[in-house]
């Protein structure tokens, strides 16, 4: 089958999030299943500046308002996976990936100018697969206009994250995607009085898909589902909960490049993480005071509970733990984490950045990863986390639901982490205190870390799911 992969991120070119491994690595599973696969992203300057051998393929414009919008396609090839790269220097020349005032301008292009590219690269796809609200206006166009090429093409919409609903002026509709009014007037794609891209994929995409089964759920309860319920309950038929693997090249103990001693479960566990811990611990410079030592490796926004983590952790530090984070985003968290080294100098870490040396060494070195999110729709580090031994502390939300069975809850026969269900300090607390009781339980600790890295987090059950869904359509 042929799979046009469209999405605003990708591993190994451009990564905020969880998004970029998804669509790399789901790609690489399809197309060791069989698959033909490209993956479509914008040409942004953090591509440009990794000065990759590319193929100029083609160029065309897009009438954007008023302004014709030059673009160029360049295709790298990786492995047994194309992809196509949209040039547009006055939209992605640019810092960062998002952020902008004119993101929704920025995307309205991608969109149309991904169709395009397709066109360019001779790829007539079965299925385009897009990725929350930066691409969910391209199910809409390819059901809205009679594009020849496109004749046959079914699209599937996945959603990462039901936070961000791609909410964009109506005059856009018509101005940027050259699509009727009709659209907003009779509500398709109508969000509280603006057009929302995201809502957009949900209703023309031939399927729905999010990233765990607990969070389907979720999305389609008002009290947990952001707003997305009424048009997802619509749709329920064709929605369905397909759980992220991982990336188990590029996260594997046994090989790690960037940790101080390979391991695995056997034997030279106990060693490995010993030897990786007082590694980690040099890296930030900071003593060991007897404790557990505490990593956390992530987005800093208000999705992922980090102040519940600075609560506890600050209780943790008093009490002779380590912390260490690598992450960066929202300026106020960045803030408060700095102050807590401030307070303890010596013993808690941070890194403001994304660094992947230093996030590798926190999941082979920590004995606990914190996860403690306000909502998840799968999560990936709790999973990178089990694989490397070092046991995942979570909220049971979405993904975390699926992934993690806490130690003393009900049916975790074998634990594989801890968890609390209050988004509250004291949910936190207490399963910190659980973390504790295990940590003073050595072999109790190691036999945990062992369930938890002989979990399957392959991609190769999900790559298939979606294979059946793709198939179901087309
Ligand atoms: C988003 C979600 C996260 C998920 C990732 C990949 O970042 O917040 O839970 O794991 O997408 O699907």
């Amino acid at each position: 089958m042929r799979i046009a992969m469209i999405a605003s991120e990708s591993n190994p070119l451009a990564k905020t999030g969880g998004l970029a491994d998804v669509a790399y690595s789901l790609s690489k599973a399809l197309a060791k299943r069989g698959d033909e696969v490209v993956i479509v992203l914008p040409f942004y300057q953090a591509i440009a500046d990794k000065g990759l051998k590319l193929e100029k393929l083609g160029g065309f414009y897009v009438q954007m308002s008023w302004r014709k919008q030059g673009a160029a396609v360049f295709e790298w090839k990786k492995g047994g996976l194309r992809f196509l790269l949209l040039q547009n220097d006055y939209y992605y020349n640019r810092e960062s990936l998002y952020g902008y005032s004119d993101d929704g301008e920025r995307f309205a292009f991608f969109a149309l100018g991904a169709l395009e590219a397709l066109k360019v690269a001779a790829f007539k796809p079965d299925v385009i697969h897009v990725h929350d609200w930066q691409t969910g206006m391209i199910p809409c166009l390819l059901k809205n206009r009679d594009d020849p090429f496109y004749l046959g093409t079914k699209s599937v919409l996945t959603i990462h994250n039901p936070a961000f609903k791609g909410m964009i002026d109506r005059y856009f509709l018509n101005d940027f995607y050259g699509l009727s009014d009709s659209l907003f007037d009779s509500g398709a794609v109508r969000f509280e009085g603006m057009v929302s891209t995201l809502k957009s994929g949900i209703v023309f995409a031939d399927k729905i898909t999010t990233v765990s089964p607990t969070h389907r759920e979720e999305l389609l309860t008002p009290a947990f589902s952001q707003g997305l319920d009424g048009v997802l309950r619509l749709r329920e038929r064709d929605f369905v909960g397909i759980l992220n693997g991982i990336d188990v090249e590029e996260w594997n103990p046994r090989t790690d490049v960037y940790i101080a001693a390979n391991y695995g479960k056997g034997k030279n566990l106990e060693d490995g993480k010993h030897v990786n811990q007082s590694d980690l611990l040099a890296s930030f410079n900071l003593k060991w005071m007897g404790g557990p030592v505490y990593g956390l490796v992530t987005r800093l926004t208000f999705q992922k509970g980090i102040s519940l983590a600075i609560a506890s952790m600050r209780k943790a530090l008093r009490n002779g733990a380590n912390f260490v984070v690598v992450g960066s985003g929202e300026y106020e968290l960045e803030q408060e984490l700095e102050d807590l080294r401030r307070e303890f100098p010596l013993t808690m870490g941070i890194y403001i950045g994304y660094n992947n040396a230093l996030a590798h060494k926190i999941y082979a070195g920590c004995d606990f990863f914190l996860m403690p999110s306000l909502f998840e729709p799968c999560g990936i580090s709790q999973m990178v986390a089990q694989r490397y031994g070092t046991l995942p502390i979570v909220r049971y939300t979405g993904g975390l639901s699926d992934t993690v069975h806490g130690y003393l809850d009900l049916g975790s026969k074998r634990p594989d982490g801890l968890a609390f269900r209050d988004y509250n300090e004291q949910g936190l607390d207490y399963a910190v205190s659980l973390a504790d009781e295990v940590y003073r339980d050595q072999p109790l600790y190691y036999a945990m870390a062992r369930t938890a890295m002989g979990l399957d987090r392959s991609w190769k059950k999900s790559a298939a799911a979606y294979g059946e869904l793709y198939n179901s359509i087309s």
